[in-house]
Parts: structure tokens; sequence; C-alpha cells
């Protein structure tokens, strides 16, 4: 898969959302960043909470961040931590919503510097995701 040409913009704006993660409980901070169809770049890192499981991932903050400044069409995600920069499968289905076949950049901060990231499918790594039906009418149980 070929990486986007604002490949190195995304790596960096990354890589500085990783920075802000809030992670007392792991402290493995997570860096996200969305590229929209209009090439603007959203970012994200990981807020975990003392109830564990409330914990939300940097790549969905990414996602919600686009879409609260209104771009809900996403070209591509970068990844950045120390290790292998893989989604985790709650995410995988999280970005399915905004593009099955958007591009995912894994950047691992161990790897050689300078390099650029691995760059591989959403629907390599979630081939099946969950789709429904959208809908226009308020309410609707469907
Ligand atoms: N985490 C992410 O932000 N993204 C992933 O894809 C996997 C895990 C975060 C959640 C938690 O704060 C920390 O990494 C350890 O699981």
């Amino acid at each position: 898969m070929n990486l986007p040409a604002q490949w190195p913009a995304l790596v960096a704006a990354s890589r500085t959302a990783r920075q802000l993660a809030y992670a007392p409980y792991s402290r493995y901070q997570v860096g996200a960043a969305a590229l929209g169809s209009d090439g603007t770049i959203f970012t994200g890192c990981n807020v975990e909470n003392a109830s564990y499981g409330l914990t939300i991932c940097a790549e969905r903050v990414a996602v919600c961040t686009a879409v609260a400044a209104g771009q809900q069409a996403l070209k591509a995600v970068c990844i950045s931590l120390s290790g292998v920069p893989v989604p985790c499968g709650a995410c995988r289905q999280f970005l399915f919503e905004f593009n099955p076949d958007m591009a995912i950049l894994l950047d691992n901060l161990q790897g050689e510097p300078e390099q650029p990231p691995e760059c591989i499918l959403l629907s390599d790594l979630l081939p099946r995701g969950f789709r429904l039906a959208k809908t226009d009418r308020p309410g609707s149980l469907g």
C-alpha cells in the first residue's frame, strides 16, 4: 500500500499528539493523526481513566476530533507508539465507520529513524467490519 503524500506531516502530528497522552495507569503513550479528505490533519492521544474500561484509545480520539470539526471523510490514520503500532479491534471497527478502505500508517518509535512507516489498508486489518444501513429517519429502530 502506497503512503499518502502527506505522510511526513501525518507522522509528525501523530508523534506530537503522543506527547499529550494521559496515561498515568499504563504509562504507555499512544498518538494518532487522521488525514481528512481535504488534507486537514486531526490528532488524538490515549486518555485513560481510573475505571480502566473507560480508557479511550488515541485512534478514536483522533477520529472524534475530526468528526467534531466537521470532517467525516478520512483518508488515512497514523498511529505512533513505541512498539508494534497496530490498532486494537475496537479501534478497527471505529475507523471502519469512516472509511473501510483507509490507509493505516504504523509509526514505531523504536524503528529506524527517518524510515517511512509501514502502510496497510484497514480492509486488510478488518476484512468484514460491521455495517448498518444509514437512515434519515430520526429515532428509527430500523
Ligand atoms: N491504546 C491506544 O491508544 N491505541 C491502541 O490501538 C491500543 C492501546 C492505549 C490504551 C491504553 O491507554 C494504553 O494504550 C495501553 O493499552
